[in-house]
């Protein structure tokens, strides 16, 4: 809308945004809030920028970058697909906002940015600063999550200072993350569209408004095949240093007592639904005159959003918290924002156990 542009416009005087597109015409990296997690940003164009995001990261090489811009004439300069009347739709119901698309690359675009591949992903992301500093700075910023690589992804400007204080020059500070969870990556140039990604913008509506269905090679659990399709999909991600468990929904006394090695640990951190009554259940009372149980009851199983908005950051604090030796947490059922939220709850648990599941090594 006229307000949203203004606002941009109107942020482009901010010093912190005129600094961090300084920074970035220089080739330098800043940490920029996006409506879904932090991104460390630098220009896409620029090899040797992109190359000190995956230095501050610690990221794989082969691993692949989103490239977001702030305009959708942006795009021609970058893919080389016809951009016909059904893209342009989907691009105006869904952009700004949690949706990436891959798209074939130009030359224009470097390997360093895409890994090599010949695709490119591409996403319009809504949060004003974030679209501020690509306009200021004029150029289509490549960024991945602002997090070292393999942990769970920034949510607040707190979390990037914790991972990467003293390796990049500049955080903008935006608050906490609207959703909590990345964008939906969907590949589009086939028959079927395909999620790669799930992620903040659900399967359902992205379905509803194509009006057909739409795969996902991401579900829940990692897939068995050995070629995952997005790269990202191979590597450790999301994981907090401690043990972390997956509980089925409304899981009982029994269930949770029987995951619990009692021999190895005194003190668990057990996260639920507030609708989850465990604590009246026997089982559970045993099990609290035997270990010290910190019972966070944080979300509402008809609103897994709530859960997504907060799940990255309390995997961080729970991390640091000394009283608490492993994680449990509850899964939760259903479609859209929940989908993601057990496909990362999932690898983050996969990845902190060493747990393999379907022989991928993520
Ligand atoms: O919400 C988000 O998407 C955030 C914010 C900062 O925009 N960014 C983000 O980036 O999550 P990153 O790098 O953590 O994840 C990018 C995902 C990875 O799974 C990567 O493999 C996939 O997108 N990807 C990137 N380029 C691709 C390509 N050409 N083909 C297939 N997958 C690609
Ligand atoms: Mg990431």
């Amino acid at each position: 809308s006229k307000d949203r542009l203004a606002i941009i416009k109107d942020l482009q005087q901010e010093p912190a945004v005129i600094k961090a597109a300084e920074l970035i015409k220089e080739g330098e990296v800043v940490a920029l809030p996006t409506e879904t997690v932090y991104g460390l940003a630098a220009n896409a164009l620029n090899s040797r920028a992109v190359k000190k995001i995956f230095a501050a990261k610690g990221r794989p090489q082969d691993n692949p970058l989103i490239i977001h811009i702030a305009r959708k004439s942006a795009l021609e300069k970058l893919v080389s697909n016809q951009l016909d009347n059904n893209l342009e739709n989907l691009l105006t119901e869904f952009w700004p906002g949690p949706l990436t698309l891959i798209f074939n690359k130009k030359q224009l675009v470097p390997d360093q940015t895409s890994a090599g591949l010949k695709t490119v992903a591409i996403r319009m992301p809504s949060h004003p600063l974030f679209l501020a500093v690509i306009e200021k700075s004029g150029f289509p910023l490549a960024a991945p999550s602002a997090n070292t690589s393999g942990y769970p992804s920034p949510t607040k400007a707190e979390h990037v200072f914790a991972d990467l204080h003293g390796k990049i020059p500049l955080i903008l500070d935006g608050g906490s993350c609207e959703f909590g969870l990345e964008s939906t990556v969907v590949d589009l140039r086939k028959k079927t569209a395909v999620v790669l990604r799930p992620g903040a913008l659900s399967r359902e509506k992205l379905a509803a408004f194509l009006g057909e269905e739409v795969k996902i090679a991401a579900p829940g659990k990692l897939p068995k095949n050995k070629a995952a399709i997005a790269p990202g999909m191979k590597y450790r991600h999301y994981a907090p240093e401690k043990k972390l468990y997956v509980l089925p929904v409304d899981f009982t006394g029994e269930e949770l007592a029987s995951r619990i090695n009692l021999q190895q640990v005194d003190r668990i951190a057990l996260i639920t639904a507030r609708e989850n009554k465990i604590e009246l259940s026997s089982q559970f009372k045993k099990l609290t005159n035997k270990i010290e149980i910190k019972l966070l009851k944080v979300f509402n199983r008809q609103q897994p959003a709530e859960l997504a908005h907060k799940l990255f950051d309390l995997l961080r604090k729970l991390d640091q918290d000394s009283k608490v030796e492993e994680i449990y947490i509850e899964s939760v059922a259903g479609t859209g924002i929940a989908e993601a939220l057990m496909n990362r709850i999932y690898k983050a648990a996969a990845a902190a156990n060493d747990f393999q599941p379907g022989g991928e090594n993520d």
